[in-house]
């Protein structure tokens, strides 16, 4: 072996060495829910429905909740239809989650009596109505939150002490892209949204010696019927700025989801956009595991300077708009 194959062998071991390194350290061992109890809020539509899916593919006992009875049963059959397990249980409740915190209290408690006490609690439920601050409603404005935040927050309240006593469980918290940057036409919901993210950043913090994780999903634009709802409600600025990012897979989501959480990773994202935005807004967030440590340390400066030349390009879009709205109504 002459000099210069000795130099090539002995850098491809030290790279073969550190990649090694690098995957044993970010490895993370994943959880198992088979034969244990999964709830997912809004588990009857669009990414609820698909999260909870998952979770039967994955062996899981499944409670889906939602208000629509028919909806219900439904989704109920769908999940009945892919279960792995002949003792696999799949039950629905209807409830409103955002009445009171005594009514989901009382529902979630029979909810354990019958199904048992849940393992995993996906909170899916939530809804979007777009618009500037003005042009939203005072009343679509606090349905959002009590839609968004308190129908997350009621369940989440239930299973914290339980799964604090016995040292385990999974939450997860279904924000949005838009409880990381405030976009135009969607100031009630974000505002809902960044909600969220404050209470999983907290939980994340109170329960973490508890054993207990949280896991808070950042889904962008996806195929689902509510997102054709919220689209009904757009301003022409929103979809233009939103639109540019394509439409997502609500069965993508709902498995990135549930394998995020299964991992115990803070943020869920889908995409390389969603991902880069989500380092951008990275914050106090916890610890990820070194690898996305390492990343955002080396990515926040750059980054910072294309959050700003994409918030320079929405700026534009509004101008224009607002010029093409000046046009329209002088003719
Ligand atoms: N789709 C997107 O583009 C997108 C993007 C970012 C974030 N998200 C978030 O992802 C979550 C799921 O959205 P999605 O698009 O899948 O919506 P979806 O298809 O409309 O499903 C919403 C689910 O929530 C339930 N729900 C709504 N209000 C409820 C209430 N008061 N009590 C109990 N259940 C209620 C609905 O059932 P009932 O109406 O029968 O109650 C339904 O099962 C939401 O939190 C949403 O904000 C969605």
């Amino acid at each position: 072996m002459d000099h210069q194959t000795e130099i090539i062998f002995t850098i491809l071991g030290i790279l073969f060495i550190h990649g090694l390194i690098f995957y044993l350290v970010s490895r993370k061992s994943r959880a198992n829910i088979r034969g244990k109890h999964v709830i997912v809020t809004g588990g009857s539509s669009g990414i609820g429905l698909w999260a909870a899916i998952e979770c039967v593919k994955l062996g899981a006992n499944v409670t889906i909740v939602a208000r629509n009875v028919k909806q219900l049963e439904k989704s109920k059959e769908q999940l009945l239809a892919l279960k792995i397990r002949e003792d696999q249980k799949i039950e629905y409740r209807s409830i409103d989650l955002c009445s009171s915190y005594g009514a989901v209290e009382k529902a979630f408690q029979e909810i354990e009596e019958t199904v048992g006490s849940i393992y995993m609690l996906v909170n899916c439920a939530g809804m979007a109505i777009c618009g500037t601050i003005e042009d939203t409603s005072i009343e679509d404005t606090k349905l959002m939150m009590d839609v968004n935040y308190f129908a997350t927050l009621y369940p989440t309240r239930f299973v914290l002490p339980k799964m604090k006593a016995t040292k385990e469980g999974i939450i997860v918290i279904t924000a949005s892209q838009a409880a990381l940057v405030g976009l135009y036409g969607y100031g009630a919901y974000a505002a809902s949204k960044f909600a969220l993210r404050g209470l999983a950043e907290t939980i994340a913090m109170e329960t973490k010696h508890h054993g207990v994780s949280v896991t808070l999903a950042l889904p962008a634009d996806t195929d689902t019927p509510g997102f054709e709802r919220e689209n009904k409600t757009k301003p022409e600025e929103t979809k233009i700025i939103s639109g540019s990012g394509g439409l997502a897979k609500p069965e993508e989501v709902g498995r990135k989801i549930v394998h995020d959480a299964l991992k115990g990773s803070f943020f869920s994202v889908l995409g390389l956009e969603s991902w880069v935005l989500s380092t951008l807004c990275v914050g106090m967030s916890p610890w990820s595991g070194p690898v996305l440590c390492i990343l955002q340390f080396y990515l926040l400066g750059p980054l910072r300077l294309i959050g700003l030349l994409i918030q320079w390009n929405f700026q534009r879009i509004i101008r224009n708009c607002a010029k093409e709205k000046e046009r329209s109504t002088d003719k």
